[in-house]
């Protein structure tokens, strides 16, 4: 086997058991590539050459993955991410009120990290909850129909979460 990396020394167990399952090793990338983001939050130079290692395949070809995929994250972002979906049907619904609401009330500005890292944003295309438009990804979870209040009682949840964490650390 392998020696296991730095970012995902901790999942070789995990990260062998999903080798296994695909005839040949680099189909296991997608899998490896999102415990890679889980941990460090982001897919960086270091962890792409890392999963090249583990799946023995160029460190280009690891990126030709990560940069076609949105949702693999290239730099750091927050602790909550917000993929806020641009495309008609939401633009239509109201996306750019929803971003300058985030901005103007919560001080979250698109292609930027908070000062106190909890959360960034960035447009994305359609997310395919069209139906439920304007929406957004908050890390993997899908929200929709998205309103001011509603904004407000999932920036509050974050701000919950973020607290009962740092509390439980403590
Ligand atoms: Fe926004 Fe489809 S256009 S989810």
């Amino acid at each position: 086997m392998t020696a296991m990396p730095e970012i995902l020394k901790d999942d070789a167990e995990e990260i062998e058991r999903l080798i296994g399952k695909y005839p040949s090793r680099r189909s296991a990338m997608l899998p490896l590539l999102w415990i890679v983001q889980r941990r460090a939050g982001w897919v960086s130079q270091g962890a792409m050459e890392e999963v090249a290692g583990i799946l023995g395949v160029t460190v280009a070809e690891v990126y030709e993955v990560v940069s076609f995929y949105t949702m693999f994250q290239q730099k750091p972002v927050g602790r909550f991410h917000i993929a806020l979906c641009d495309t008609l049907s939401c633009a239509i619904c109201g996306t750019h009120e929803i971003a300058a609401y985030l901005a103007e009330k919560h001080g979250i500005e698109m292609r930027k990290v908070t000062g106190d890292g909890l959360f960034s944003m960035e447009p994305v295309e359609c997310i395919g909850a069209c139906a439920n438009a304007p929406a957004l990804l908050l890390n993997e979870d899908l929200v929709g129909d998205l309103t001011p209040a509603g904004i407000d009682a999932m920036i509050e949840e974050c701000r919950r979460k973020a607290g009962a964490t740092a509390a439980a650390a403590r």
